[in-house]
């Protein structure tokens, strides 16, 4: 096992109703913005649950963080922030509207020239507002690390630091009725390839975080198709709910190497053509894990066994049928698995090489051996 210093903060308040726990959360005298998306949170009741929670608090709204946050609406936020001496922000929605706040809070207290270098440079973040969040879509893992993604133009670049992490975070899988299929299937799958971008690299004795890992695979695999079958189970949606926590929030990652190769593709695809972030993933994963066999092999033969009890056969084909598992499932949850579905081809190849190589993505994967050349192998791959 590698070296590892673990600490996570975010205090979870997991349940149904816990709404409510946002009122004693947050600090009485606390001047708050509330930052939410495009409305879900009107339309199911999440908002007046907020609004009733803060009704002893000084508070004020912002809305319209959009799907893949957009910088130019995060610095109207901060603006609205200084204006009016605002000191805590609480973040109602999805990954975006969690990641959009937890730049917010950063480029609220930056002292820098220009708050876009925490992302394009990435400046060292030395001050952040308070913030809290109330997390309605289960994929991201953003309600409790310390990572955040921001789109401008179409640049989608990624910043980390623990003075974003949420304090705390509000759980409840009541929420996620009102999701939409597509949102679910997405996910689900986002919150699986983020398993996977920890676990499928090389052994390094990780057990614990192999076995965790592996038990997060597999009851995402059991309940993500629960969601659709029985979708007003509750039991689905906390499972669902708590994996996507628990797959990014540190736990799993301390002490093995970690690829994300494919998710640093995936922001490509998102950023040149505005593909859903899991979908991204549910086209690149099986590609890169085709494109590396060979330096993933005791990891994928482990993952064949362990995750899809696949013990006959060659080497060759059980990885094989490892990887055709991985897609059927994808497809199960409604996800595309190659470019041609979501209608991109040949021609857009060196476009993506091209952004990846602007923004320093030379060195991918694992081991840092994942130069653009093999990227570029990856996406034709995934044609
Ligand atoms: O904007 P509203 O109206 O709220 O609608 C949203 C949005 O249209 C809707 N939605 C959210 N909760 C809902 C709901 N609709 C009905 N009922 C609810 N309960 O869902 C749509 C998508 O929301 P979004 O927040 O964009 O989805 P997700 O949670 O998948 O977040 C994706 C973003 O997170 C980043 C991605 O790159 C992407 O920008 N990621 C962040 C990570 C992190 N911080 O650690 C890691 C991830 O790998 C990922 O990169
Ligand atoms: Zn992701």
């Amino acid at each position: 096992m590698l070296n590892f210093s673990f600490q996570n903060t975010t205090h979870i308040h997991f349940g149904e109703g816990q709404i409510q726990a946002i009122a004693k959360a947050i600090p009485l005298d606390a001047k708050v913005l509330v930052t939410y998306g495009g409305g879900s949170i009107k339309s199911n009741g999440v908002y007046d649950q907020v609004a009733k929670a803060l009704k002893e608090h000084t508070w004020q709204e912002f809305s319209g963080i959009e799907p893949n946050p957009q910088y130019d609406t995060l610095m109207k936020a901060v603006q609205q922030i200084k204006e009016n001496e605002l000191d805590y922000v609480l973040a109602v929605g999805g990954g975006s509207v969690v990641d959009g706040s937890k730049f917010i809070v950063a480029a609220a207290q930056f002292e820098g020239e220009d708050p876009w270098d925490i992302l394009a440079k990435g400046s060292k973040v030395k001050a952040a507002l308070p913030l809290g969040c109330v997390l309605t879509l289960p994929a991201t893992g953003s309600e409790s690390n310390t990572g955040a993604v921001v789109t401008r133009d179409r640049n989608k670049l990624a910043f980390g630091s623990p003075l974003v992490r949420p304090l705390f975070a509000v759980l409840d899988p009541a929420v996620t009725l009102s999701l939409s299929e597509r949102q679910v299937g997405n996910g689900v799958v986002d919150a699986f390839v983020h398993v996977m971008e920890q676990y499928l690299t090389y052994p390094v004795n990780g057990r614990v975080q192999d076995r965790f890992a592996e038990g997060l695979l597999q009851t995402l695999i059991e309940e993500g198709p629960k969601a659709f079958s029985d979708p007003d189970d509750l039991d689905v949606r906390a499972n669902i709910m708590w994996a996507a926590t628990q797959a990014l929030n540190g736990l799993i990652g301390a002490g093995v190497p970690q690829d994300w190769g494919t998710h640093m593709i995936g922001h490509e695809l998102t950023g040149l053509f505005g593909i859903d972030h899991a979908r991204t993933l549910s086209i690149i994963l099986p590609a890169m894990m085709k494109v590396r066999r060979e330096q993933k092999e005791a990891k994928l033969l482990q993952y064949a066994e362990r995750v899809w009890n696949i013990t006959q056969g060659s080497v060759d084909e059980r990885i094989d049928e490892a990887i055709q598992q991985t897609e059927n499932f994808f497809s199960r949850m409604g996800l595309p698995v190659r470019l041609r579905e979501v209608e991109l081809g040949e021609e857009n190849v060196a476009e993506i090489i091209e952004q990846l190589t602007n923004h320093g993505m030379i060195k991918l994967g694992e081991k840092r051996d994942v130069t653009p050349e093999i990227s570029e192998l990856v996406v034709r791959t995934a044609l």
